[in-house]
C-alpha cells in the first residue's frame, strides 16, 4: 500500500469484483462461504504468480523437477502423513446465536489462551471468553473438527470407499519420490516441486481469500543429506524472501516468524513463516520448515516400500531429510493487490504531470482528477500493455493500432481499447494495472512512432512502433 492512503480491504473487494479479478464462487447461488471464482483479470494475475514461482524453483535450477500428481490420493496415503488423526482445528459453538468458531482464534483475539486439561490433549476454554459475534459467555467447550473434505471414491459409499480430497500438495510428492528418483538423474540434495489446489473444510473462512477452503499451493520438498537441515532451511528462506522481492513485495512489509521450540512438530528441527502486513493484520504467506525424515520414514513404514537415497560415492543408503517451503498462490494474489492498490490524485490534462496520493476526505485541488491504480510489478500486471487508436473514426489510424495489437498478442496479454477519450483508456487500464499505454495518432502515420505512457509517472515518450515490443519486453524482465 502507498505510504499516505491506506487501502481498505473494502476498496480492494470492490476493486476486485467490478474489474473482473474474484468473484464470491458460486454467487448467482447466493455463493457459498469460503469459495472464490478468479476473473479474466484475476486468472492471469494467478498464472503470472505460479509462472514466476515455476521459473525460479524448478526452470532456472539444476536440482529440482517438477510433478503433478492426482488430488485424490490413496486414503492409506493420509493416515501416514498423520492428517486422519491429526489434521484439526478446536471448534467452539455458542449456545446463545448458534454460530460457529475457531477455538484458538477465538481466544487470541480476546487476548486469552487456548488451556489443556488434565490429560494434556483435550483442550479447554480460559474462563471469561465470549462469543466473537453476540458477546455472550455461552461457547461450548472446543471439539477437534477434521479438516478434510471426505468423499467416496466408486459407486458405493461404504467406509471402505472413504478418501479425501487433498489438503496439501506435499503428500504426492512423498509418495512419488521413488518414481521420480529412479526416472530422473536427480542426485542429492534435489527437489521435487508442485503446483495445485489443495481443499480444507475450514471452520472459520475469512479476510476475502485469505483463509478459503479451496486454494492453491506452491510447494517444493528439497531433500538433502541428513545434518545439513540448517544449512538449507536458512538458503530457502533467503531464496524465498528474494523471491517475493522479485514479483514486487518489498522486504519493508515482509517479515520472518520463527517458531520457537515448543511450537515445533516433534519432527521438526526449524520452521520460519514469510508473512505480510496485510490491511487486517500480518498474516502468513509460506510456511519453510525442516521436516527431517518424518514424511518419507511414515509412508516407508505404511506402504512397507523402501524410500531411501542410495549415494553411489560414500555407498551409503539413507532416508533424506526434507526442506520443504510451502506457498499459497491466493495469499501471494491477495499480497500483490494490497500492495498495487492506490487512491492518487493526478492532473486532468493528459500532460506529463506527477501524480499524488489522494487525501481522503479533502477537495480535489483544481485541475486534479481522482484516480485508483493498481502499481503491479510489471512481471505480474494481468495485461502488459494496451494500445488504443487516438480517434475511432478515423480508419488509418485503426488499422495502424490493430496491427500493432495483433503482434503484441502473440506474445502477451494485451487489451485494444478503442471507446472513450484518450484519458478515460488510461483511467481504465491504471485501474487493472496495465504498465504501458501504447497510443497511436496522426503523427504514427507519418514516421511510424507512437507515444508509450508509464503507468506510474504517467509521462509519456515517443518511440518508432518497431521498438515497442522490445520495450514491453524489457520492461517485464
Ligand atoms: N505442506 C505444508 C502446508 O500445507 P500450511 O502452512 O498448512 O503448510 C502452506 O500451508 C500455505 O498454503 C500457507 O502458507 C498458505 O499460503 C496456504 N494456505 C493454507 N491454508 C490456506 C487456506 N485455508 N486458504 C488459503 N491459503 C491457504
Amino acid at each position: 500500500m502507498s505510504e499516505s492512503s491506506p487501502a481498505s480491504m473494502e476498496a480492494i473487494v470492490s476493486l476486485c469484483k467490478r474489474r473482473g479479478f474474484i468473484f464470491q464462487g458460486s454467487e448467482i447461488y447466493g455463493g457459498l462461504n469460503g469459495f472464490w471464482d478468479y476473473g479474466p483479470l484475476g486468472c492471469e494475475l494467478k498464472r503470472n504468480i505460479r509462472e514466476a514461482w515455476w521459473r525460479a524453483v524448478v526452470q532456472r535450477r539444476d536440482d529440482v523437477v517438477g510433478l503433478d500428481s492426482a488430488i485424490i490420493m490413496h486414503p492409506r496415503v493420509w493416515e501416514a502423513s498423520g492428517h486422519v488423526e491429526g489434521f484439526t482445528d478446536p471448534m467452539v459453538d455458542c449456545r446463545c446465536c448458534r454460530r460457529r468458531f475457531r477455538a484458538d482464534q477465538v481466544c487470541e483475539e480476546q487476548g486469552l489462551k487456548l488451556e489443556r486439561g488434565l490429560d494434556g490433549r483435550t483442550l479447554k476454554l480460559p474462563a471469561g471468553v465470549r462469543c466473537p459475534a453476540c458477546g455472550a459467555a455461552e461457547l461450548t467447550e472446543p471439539r477437534s473438527f477434521n479438516l478434510m473434505f471426505k468423499t467416496f471414491v466408486g459407486p458405493v459409499e461404504d467406509s471402505s470407499a472413504v478418501t479425501y480430497l487433498r489438503p496439501e500438495t506435499a503428500q504426492g510428492i512423498f509418495a512419488n519420490f521413488d518414481n521420480v528418483l529412479s526416472t530422473s538423474r536427480v542426485k542429492i540434495p534435489f527437489g521435487i516441486a508442485q503446483i495445485g489446489k489443495a481443499f480444507r473444510n475450514e471452520i472459520n473462512p475469512r479476510n476475502f481469500t485469505f483463509r478459503s477452503r479451496e486454494f492453491e499451493q506452491m510447494e517444493l520438498e528439497f531433500f538433502i543429506r541428513p545434518g545439513t537441515d540448517a544449512e538449507w532451511h536458512e538458503y530457502w528462506v533467503a531464496e524465498r524472501l528474494k523471491w517475493y522481492a522479485s514479483i514486487g513485495l518489498p522486504e519493508g512489509r515482509l517479515h520472518r516468524y520463527v517458531y520457537g521450540p515448543d511450537e515445533l512438530a516433534h519432527y521438526a528441527s526449524a520452521c520460519v513463516d514469510i508473512t505480510y502486513e496485510f490491511p487486517f493484520g500480518t498474516q502468513e504467506l509460506e510456511g519453510i520448515a525442516a521436516r527431517g525424515a518424518f514424511d518419507l520414514g511414515r509412508h516407508q513404514e505404511f506402504s512397507g516400500k523402501p524410500l531411501q537415497y542410495f549415494d553411489p560415492e560414500t555407498r551409503e543408503r539413507f532416508v533424506p531429510h526434507v526442506v520443504e517451503p510451502s506457498a499459497g498462490v491466493d495469499r501471494i494474489a491477495l499480497a500483490l493487490l494490497c500492495e498495487a492498490y492506490r487512491e492518487e490524485w493526478v492532473p486532468t490534462a493528459d500532460v506529463p504531470g506527477e501524480p499524488r496520493p489522494a487525501e481522503p476526505g479533502q477537495p480535489l485541488p483544481e485541475g486534479y482528477e481522482a484516480r485508483t491504480v493498481l502499481r503491479f510489478a510489471p512481471c505480474i500486471a494481468p495485461v502488459k500493455a494496451a494500445v488504443f487508436p487516438l480517434l475511432k473514426n478515423k480508419p488509418a489510424l485503426v488499422a495502424r493500432a490493430r496491427e500493432l495489437y495483433e503482434s503484441l498478442r502473440e506474445r502477451w496479454p494485451v487489451f485494444y481499447d478503442l471507446q472513450g477519450a484518450i484519458g478515460r483508456r488510461y483511467r481504465r487500464q491504471d485501474e487493472i494495472g496495465t504498465p504501458i499505454g501504447i497510443t497511436v495518432d496522426f503523427q504514427t502515420l507519418e514516421d511510424d512512432t507512437v507515444t508509450l505512457r508509464d503507468r506510474d509517472t504517467m509521462q509519456q515518450i515517443r518511440v518508432p512502433a518497431a521498438e515497442v515490443a522490445d520495450r514491453i519486453a524489457a520492461a517485464i524482465r
